[in-house]
């Protein structure tokens, strides 16, 4: 969703917020702007369409400045265009604002403010802000800085809703202000000079200090120092972290696209889920996060899972992990609809949420109803020090690495692997024998190469992507473990291809999908030999039997699905409770290919944004 950065320091400003821009360019956005201050003057360039229409236009502007703010929208309260662009002024114009989030009561506020005599230019919620804090900065009587933050106190106070801004003043010509409630935003400290950030990996080339601020915190930076307070008690604690990658974790490198490479980073993804994870001697696992004694493990009668989108799918892998492997009940739903439900919980029931970014807006909210609740609520995450990760009761880090393309792809293994680890975990607390502990981590072990040795087909996956990617809509199909992988890669395919494509469980074709199979119309099969192969080889006849065209997602050796598949993708066999980990591979790149070969944006598909802030 939207993206801020803001800079202070000796440096020339624009390049780095050109630049900056354009790492956030994956949060989703459609319109940018920039605005800095140039011999004590406010210049506002603000651009509908691409980071680079509006680095033109920032290029023509040449008076030397190091102090601005920038923006890249994502549209909510007004359509996208320069107009609604940001940043925002006030009615003086002297005060620029950026803003990520939602201000529910603005039109109540535009109301009075127009009544008081102020114009607005644009649709947006935004505007309204920055025009509240202006109406406050000549109210103030104070002197010096603390004039303007006295006025950014006041308007947060008055406010309803969600926000993470930056607020840039003509008359404070070294001072940005930023803060937060209910959306992301990063202190990054410099040497001599600091940043403001909605995101950290974006000031990776820059800094790898950073200070995860936390809902109602203000900042104030300026070249050599900051200054946190919280809005309600004055000074607010602080740690800073040191980001634990390198830049080039967030760089493209030689792939074509970002989703490409997450692609082919999973057999490291593993690693790194697994990394001093398995206890060999134990034949178990040890996740030190999670914050709970092996008594207070054993007791945990129910297990329920949430997240939206790719993180729920690997959520429903676990929950099938969980069920058949450390027998303990568990359900799975989308954080949207569990917040909203009445449902009732029992007592020793654990609640884990999925997140990717651990800023959704949807799972943190179901996150805070579970909690609120009185249940303990843990989060599996990959962004370190995200608001999901800081409010849950513990939980485990994916260690995957920025995730930069908007398909989700490594942090689907990731989290799936996790959920490997704590039903490993969880199982040997319960019926599981060393035997079969022993058997999941040798598993373990041969995924990486496992996973290179599908990757080195991509060729092939290309070819039938090629062959099939002017379908009108793909069916995928898959039963228990494999279902999930089935609405995986569908998600896939139609967020990257535009393609309509829906997963469902192979034996609910003759339930009504059936009705949708002609010889247009492909099917995707994930088929591997385990216990219900020849139930699947029966509902492929049925397909074929409607001439409609199959992709068979198969078991390595297994020689007897030509006769009844078009096209063959293998996979290496593991154990079926880590299948998905292989089988979801290939068809990341059946999407990918795709849409390549439909030439969509892979790593900026329409309408979507990479971390979705908003209900
Ligand atoms: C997946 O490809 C999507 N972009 C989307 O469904 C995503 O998984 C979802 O929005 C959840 O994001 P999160 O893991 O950051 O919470």
């Amino acid at each position: 969703m939207c993206g801020i950065i803001a800079y202070v320091g000796k440096r020339e400003v624009r390049p780095i917020l050109i630049d900056g821009l354009s790492r956030l360019e994956y949060r989703g956005y459609d319109s940018a702007g920039v605005a800095t201050l140039t011999d004590g003057d406010m210049e506002v360039t603000k651009k509908a369409g691409r980071i680079t229409e509006l680095a033109r236009h920032v290029a023509q502007r040449k008076r030397p400045t190091s102090i601005g703010i920038s923006h890249t929208r994502w549209a909510t309260h007004g359509e996208p265009n320069d107009v609604n662009a940001h940043p925002h002024t006030d009615q003086s114009g002297r005060l620029a604002l950026v803003h990520n989030g939602v201000i529910e009561n603005y039109q109540l506020l535009k109301r009075q403010m127009t009544a008081a005599g102020h114009t607005f230019k644009s649709a947006t919620d935004t505007e309204v802000l920055a025009h509240l804090i202006g109406k406050y900065y000549d109210e103030v009587e104070t002197l010096g800085d603390e004039k303007l933050l006295e006025a950014v106190r006041r308007a947060l106070r008055e406010v309803k809703g969600t926000y993470g801004i930056a607020v840039l003043h003509q008359d404070h010509p070294g001072l940005i202000i930023g803060a937060r409630r209910g959306s992301p935003l990063v202190l990054g400290i410099g040497d001599g000079e600091m940043f403001i950030c909605s995101d950290a990996t974006t000031l990776l080339p820059y800094t790898q200090k950073v200070v995860y601020l936390k809902d109602f915190d203000l900042v104030q930076i300026r070249e050599s120092n900051f200054k946190l307070e919280t809005l309600a008690e004055g000074e607010s604690s602080y740690e800073i972290k040191e980001l634990d990658y390198a830049a080039e974790a967030a760089e493209r490198g030689d792939f074509a696209h970002f989703m490409l490479k997450e692609i082919y980073e999973q057999p490291l993804t593993i690693e790194n889920a697994v990394r001093g994870r398995l206890n060999i001697e134990e034949c178990s696992a040890q996740l030190g996060g999670l914050n709970l004694t092996p008594q207070q493990l054993r007791e945990i009668d129910r297990i329920i899972i949430l997240g939206c989108g790719t993180a729920l799918h690997a959520g429903m892998v676990g929950s099938h992990m969980l069920e058949d492997m450390a027998f303990i009940p568990t359900q799975t739903d989308y954080a949207s609809e569990f917040r909203y439900k009445n449902c009732p919980v029992p007592k020793n029931t654990l609640f884990f949420v999925i997140s990717q970014s651990g800023e959704t807006a949807d799972t943190l909210g179901a996150l805070r109803e579970a909690r609120r609740k009185g249940f303990r609520g843990l989060g599996i995450c990959n962004n370190v020090g995200s608001t999901i990760a800081r409010e849950s009761d513990g939980g485990v880090y994916m260690h995957a690495g920025p995730e930069i393309g908007v398909a989700a792809t490594k942090s689907f293994v990731s989290q799936c692997a996790i959920f490997g680890l704590l039903t490993l975990v969880l199982g040997r607390m319960r019926h599981m024998s060393a035997g079969t502990g022993r058997q999941i981590i040798e598993a373990f072990e041969k995924l990486p190469n496992q996973i290179t040795q599908i990757l080195a087909n991509d060729e092939h996956i290309e070819a039938i992507a090629r062959k099939y990617c002017h379908a009108k809509s793909m069916l995928f199909l898959g039963r228990e473990y494999n279902y999930p992988v089935a609405l995986e890669a569908a998600l896939k395919m139609k967020e990257i291809s535009y393609i309509h494509a829906a997963g469902f469980p192979t034996a609910e074709l003759k339930h009504g999908v059936i009705a949708l199979i002609d010889s247009e119309t492909p099917s995707v099969f994930i088929c591997p030999q385990d216990i219900l192969h020849e139930k699947n080889i029966s509902n492929m006849q049925e397909v074929r039997a409607r001439k409609g065209p199959i992709i068979a997602v198969a078991t390595e050796g297994d020689e007897e699905i030509h006769h009844h598949a078009d096209d063959i993708i293998y996979v290496p066999r593991t154990m079926d409770m880590l299948q998905p980990i292989l089988n979801i591979i290939p068809l990341q790149l059946l999407a990918y290919h795709a849409a390549v070969a439909l030439g969509r944006d892979v790593d900026k598909p329409r309408n979507l944004a990479k971390s979705v802030t908003v209900e």
